[in-house]
Parts: structure tokens; C-alpha cells; sequence
């Protein structure tokens, strides 16, 4: 897709970060847009940040929705559908949470909660939206359906089960709608990025009433050790650049980096080494050099030590180091 002008952008999580700068980036390139987020108001101020950045404001509508909801989500196509005349022809799907802890000290819970939004609104926005955006548009002009993953899709840690199994599962959805959609002139893109610049710190502020029983240990300080490893993430919109640029090229994997090839082969290459004994002792090495980049990423937050990343101290299984 290279054409955005007089098109329709739906976009989640459209509220902040990551989302937020998605929709400023592509209403400055003449796209209608659709923000669906869940909170209100992060929603109105957003509305207000777009229009100042350029946009017309009847070129923006803002939908307070619940992604895991399908009918609620379902609600949020028929409304744009009303609204804009039609399906989006760019599907950005934003919204995310983040967790963090032990694998072994994971609820149904923290699965729940973080493959929810992660993964499971992802998949709810593709069967809603992808058939309509074929009966409106194949044949016609293209689209786009794009996913805001993570570099931890690529590789699992010990602190990211939840998160990195979403993630993984989101970058396996694009390899495969990629291919399904190809025929229709559509394309597929997951955007991997490491660190952004946003209110994820204060994910579990969000996390509903039901699925409250986490295995990890939260506080506003461990959010406080988030947040100020986000403050020094990519400015949102220097990422949604790098997004255009993929969609554009009509690739599936947007990392959005100047060295993106070297990191896409250290991958690679370390996915490699899990399948032989040798490469597993190559890995060793690397794991090291993933510890220091690790500890230099924690050098961004406050010091003292608050349990960031760690047990419940009530979990009797978990290793004592590992708990709080
Ligand atoms: P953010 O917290 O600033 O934005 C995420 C938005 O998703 C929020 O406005 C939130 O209200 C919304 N949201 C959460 N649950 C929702 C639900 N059930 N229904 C509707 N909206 C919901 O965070 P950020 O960082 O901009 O996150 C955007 C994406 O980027 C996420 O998928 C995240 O996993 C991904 N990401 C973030 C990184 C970072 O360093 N911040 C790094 C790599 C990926």
C-alpha cells in the first residue's frame, strides 16, 4: 500500500504511545482516522493531539472500546462503516498490555489478562475487519492490516512468558495473512520495536477486576521502574515513520532500527543454536551479552531494588531469588 490519501486508518490503542503517534503520522498524510482505545479519556485528549497536529476534525473519530469485547469491537467496525462510508483500507491493531514475572509464578490470570489484548483482540480485529475489507476493496485499491509486536517476539526470557508468546503469536498471524491476502493486493506487516516512549508502565492500571489475581509482584513502584525505561524509548512517531516505510515496501517484518539486518541475523542465527547441541553453547555467550544489555536497561530506572520483574513472596514453588 503507497496510496493513503482520502483512505480510512483504524487504529488501536490509538489513545497513546505507540497508537497515538500512528494516527498523527498517518492523518498528516491525508488518511481518515479511527482511534479505539478503552480509556475515555486518554481518547479526548488524543482527539484534541491529532487535530493540532493537522487533521481535519471530522477526519477523526474516537471509539471507547474494549478489544476483547467481539461484539463491542464489532460495534467499533459498524460505527466506522457509519461514520466514513466504509472498512478501514489500513488496519493498525496498537493496543497491548505487559506483565512481568517469573514464567513459573504465572496465573491464568496474567495469560489471560496480557494474551487478551495482545493476542486475542489482534485476532477478533482480523475477523471482523479483513472480510469486509475484501467485499469493499479487492480489486479496487489497496490495504493493509499492520500489528504493533515486539522484538520480544522473537525470543522468550524468563520474565516474559505472557507477553512474548502474545507477541510471537501476532508476528505468526502477519507471516500468514501476508500470504492469504496477497491475492487481493492486500498486504501484511508486524512492527517489532524494544523500547517506546508511553504510558505501558501504568498497563496494570487497566487490568480488569476479574482477572486480577496476578503471580507477580506489582506496585506502583515496580510501574515506576517501567515508566522510567519507557521515557527513554523511540519517540512514537519516529516509530510510525518506520512502519509507513514497511507498509509501503510491503514488508512483513518492520524492525525499526538503522541496524535492523545485523539484529534480524543475531536472531536468527540464535534460534539456530537452540536446535544443536553446539549452538546451545554458542547461545551461552550469547545470553551473557543479553544479560548486560538487560542490566544496562535497568540502569535507566530508579535503583533501589523493588521487586521488578519478580514473584509474589507468598508463591512457596518459586526459587526465593526470584520472588519479593
Ligand atoms: P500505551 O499504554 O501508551 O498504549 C497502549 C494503549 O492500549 C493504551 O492507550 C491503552 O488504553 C490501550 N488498551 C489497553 N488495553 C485495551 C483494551 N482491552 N481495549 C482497548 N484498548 C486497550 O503503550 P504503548 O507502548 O504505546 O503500546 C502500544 C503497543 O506497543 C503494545 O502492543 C505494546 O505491546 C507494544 N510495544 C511497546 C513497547 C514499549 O516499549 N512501550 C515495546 C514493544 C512493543
Amino acid at each position: 500500500m503507497k496510496d493513503f490519501s482520502g483512505k480510512i486508518a483504524f487504529i488501536t490503542g490509538g489513545a497513546s504511545g505507540a497508537g497515538l503517534g500512528q494516527a498523527k503520522l498517518f492523518a498528516k498524510e491525508g488518511m481518515k482516522i479511527v482511534i479505539a482505545d478503552v480509556r475515555q479519556d486518554a481518547l479526548d485528549c488524543a482527539v484534541q493531539e491529532i487535530i493540532e497536529y493537522g487533521a481535519a476534525k471530522d477526519d477523526v473519530l474516537a471509539i471507547k472500546v474494549d478489544l476483547t469485547d467481539r461484539a463491542a469491537y464489532t460495534a467499533a467496525a459498524d460505527k466506522t462503516e457509519q461514520v466514513f462510508g466504509g472498512p478501514p483500507h489500513l488496519l493498525i491493531q496498537t493496543a497491548g498490555v505487559n506483565a512481568f514475572g517469573p514464567a513459573e509464578a504465572s496465573t491464568f490470570d496474567d495469560y489471560d489478562w496480557v494474551m487478551g489484548v495482545c493476542l486475542n483482540a489482534v485476532i477478533n480485529g482480523l475477523v471482523i475487519f479483513v472480510p469486509r475489507m475484501i467485499k469493499a476493496y479487492a480489486g479496487k485499491t489497496s490495504c493493509h492490516v499492520a500489528v504493533t509486536s515486539s522484538m520480544g517476539a522473537f525470543r522468550g526470557g524468563a520474565t516474559t512468558a505472557p507477553y512474548s508468546a502474545a507477541k510471537a503469536a501476532v508476528n505468526s498471524l502477519m507471516y500468514s495473512y501476508y500470504e492469504a491476502l496477497k491475492p487481493y493486493g492486500f498486504g501484511a506487516t508486524a512492527v517489532c520495536p524494544a523500547n517506546i516512549r508511553s504510558n505501558i508502565g501504568e498497563a496494570e492500571k487497566l487490568r480488569p477486576a476479574n482477572l486480577k489475581n496476578t503471580g507477580y509482584n506489582v506496585s506502583e513502584k515496580t510501574m515506576g521502574v517501567l515508566n522510567a525505561i519507557h521515557a527513554h524509548g523511540m519517540d512514537p512517531l519516529v516509530l510510525a515513520g518506520w512502519l509507513k516505510e514497511a507498509i509501503e515496501n510491503d514488508q512483513v517484518i518492520c524492525m525499526p532500527y538503522d541496524n535492523n539486518q545485523e539484529i534480524m541475523r543475531g536472531h536468527a542465527e540464535y534460534i539456530f543454536n537452540l536446535s544443536s547441541p553446539e549452538g546451545m553453547k554458542r547461545n551461552e555467550a550469547l545470553d551473557k551479552e543479553r544479560e548486560k544489555q538487560r542490566e544496562e536497561m535497568m540502569k535507566l530506572a530508579p535503583q533501589e531494588d523493588v521487586g521488578f520483574a519478580k514473584a509474589r513472596s507468598d508463591l512457596d514453588w518459586v526459587d526465593p531469588a526470584r520472588k519479593f
